[in-house]
């Protein structure tokens, strides 16, 4: 009886400390204008629900307070904005205040320079350098036959054997950028750089923890380790007569280039290039490969693109930029596959000072992130009808891409300046591996969707000759 007692005691006692601590924190954030939800735990907030369930998570928090919700996840006071509208009038608004709002371990792990981590003139500075380097005419002239080369090579060996789709993919978009970047010497500088770059992106996706060992820890060395490499590239290059034709070169080209960048901010620039290009265009083309396996008759259409080019062409012949322009089905397949795969969740903003949103619905206190999240859009039958159904002729009609609310690729003032170049990687991608093979799922591999797409123990697939 005694025990029953105290185990009563008890269960009630936390009971009421855990409403306590509920409440505290409420009180804790309560300021007049926030838009209405939930704060959940001091310290930890509702970022245990959220990395568990996911977009439910979300949809649940929209149906109780409407589309605009505060909560505090991944360490922040957070204000959530599911509204199409509201979150276009966010990605415009960097000069009234509202800045990028990632973790302060990607940025020290990315550089202080790196685009996301600079704003006002320095962004724009940045921003045009890197625009400057994937403008049409050098995609065309430059880009697209260092992509062709690199494919053509990189895909060669793959049949009659059983590959993880995602591996390959992985190493294929870094290796393809490194091409971009370093041209001929990308070869030499690959060996050593690749293994510092993977411990690079673990880290700006860790806890700020810097002790020997965490992944935090390592970003940072691996961060010097490829600085210390890339200064060495530079200062080599400048003493040599040796001419480049790749970014670093333009990157390097003061005299010509109306950006003149610094050696840290020509560092920073490239890093940034590598780790924005990876993940996106690694995931999308092994999505690509999945949703292609999954629905024969996609294939058979975008094979009956990438045939028709080959038959125009030597078998020799490198992909050309009328092939490219040619390539309508690719790109609603790359479209389809990013909308229904939903590669980027959203992009985080932060306020650096208090902030009117929505007219003067809400008021956004100084230092809250906002978690422009446009995952659902992706499933809005208003603008994909069918939304769960893979396809891609509905991007056919090109008006699917300029619609308001396209924001596979971002929006505003940062919207993604590497979309071309990414699509022209995933279309010379897909040409090759369409035209060479065949394949097959060998099956019992998982696929997560959220926090990240990945397949956490490879996707593998048995692949044969055409
Ligand atoms: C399928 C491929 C890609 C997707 C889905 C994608 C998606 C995005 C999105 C959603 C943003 C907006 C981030 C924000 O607003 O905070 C963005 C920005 C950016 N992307 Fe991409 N991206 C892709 C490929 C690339 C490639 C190949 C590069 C290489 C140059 C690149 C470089 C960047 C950079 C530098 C920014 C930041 C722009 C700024 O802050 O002004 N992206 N991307």
């Amino acid at each position: 009886m005694a025990v029953l007692t105290v185990i009563i005691g008890v269960v009630l006692g936390l009971c009421m400390l855990s409403t306590a601590l509920l409440k505290w924190n409420e009180i804790k954030y309560r300021k007049k204008g926030l838009p209405p939800g939930t704060m959940g735990w001091p310290l930890f907030g509702e970022t245990t629900d959220f990395l568990k369930q996911g977009p439910t998570f979300m949809k649940n928090q929209r149906a109780r307070y409407g589309s605009v919700f505060k909560s505090h996840i991944l360490g922040c006071p957070t204000v959530v904005s599911m509204d199409p509208e509201l979150n276009r009038c966010i990605l415009m608004s960097e000069s009234k205040g509202i800045l990028p709002g990632y973790p302060q371990s990607m940025l020290e792990i990315l550089g202080k320079s790196n685009i996301a981590a600079v704003h006002g003139p320095a962004h724009k500075t940045m921003r045009g350098a890197l625009l400057s380097l994937v403008s049409p005419t050098i995609i065309k002239q430059q880009i697209l036959p260092t992509i062709d080369q690199f494919m053509r090579s990189h895909l060669s060996y793959w049949a009659n054997q059983i590959i993880d789709i995602q591996e390959k993919t992985k190493e294929m978009a870094l290796l393809s950028s490194l091409k971009q970047v370093f041209g001929n010497e990308s070869c030499s500088l690959s060996k050593e750089l690749m293994p510092e770059f993977f411990k690079l992106v673990l880290g700006t996706l860790s806890l700020p923890i810097d002790l020997p060992n965490t992944n935090y820890h390592c970003g940072l060395q691996a961060r010097k380790n490829i600085v210390r490499m890339l200064k060495g590239l530079i200062e080599e290059r400048r003493n040599s007569k040796e001419t480049h034709e790749d970014m670093l070169s333009s990157l390097m080209n003061g005299g010509e280039n109306r950006y003149q960048l610094s050696d840290e901010e020509i560092i920073d620039q490239i890093i940034t290039i590598l780790y924005s290009g990876y993940e996106t265009v690694s995931t999308t083309s092994m999505m690509a490969v999945k949703y292609l396996h999954d629905h024969p008759r996609v294939l058979e259409e975008l094979r009956k693109e990438h045939m028709g080019i080959r038959e125009r062409k030597m078998a020799e012949d490198p992909l050309d930029w009328d092939d490219y322009k040619s390539m309508k089905f690719t790109r609603a397949v790359i479209f389809e596959t990013s909308r229904l795969a939903t590669i980027v969740n959203g992009v985080l903003r932060k306020t650096m000072k208090d902030m009117e949103l929505n007219g003067e619905c809400f008021v956004i206190p100084k230092g809250w992130r906002i978690y422009v999240y446009t995952r659902e859009l992706n499933y809005d039958p208003c603008l994909y009808p069918d939304p769960h159904t893979f396809n891609p002729w509905r991007w056919l009609d090109r008006s699917l891409e300029t619609q308001n609310y396209f924001f596979i690729f971002g929006g505003g003032t940062r919207q993604c300046p590497g979309k071309e170049l990414g699509i022209a990687e995933i279309s010379t991608f897909l040409h090759y591996f369409v035209t060479k093979y065949r394949w097959e799922e060998v099956g019992g591999d998982k696929l997560m969707k959220f926090p990240r797409v990945e397949a956490p123990n490879g996707l593998h697939i048995r692949v044969s000759d055409l």
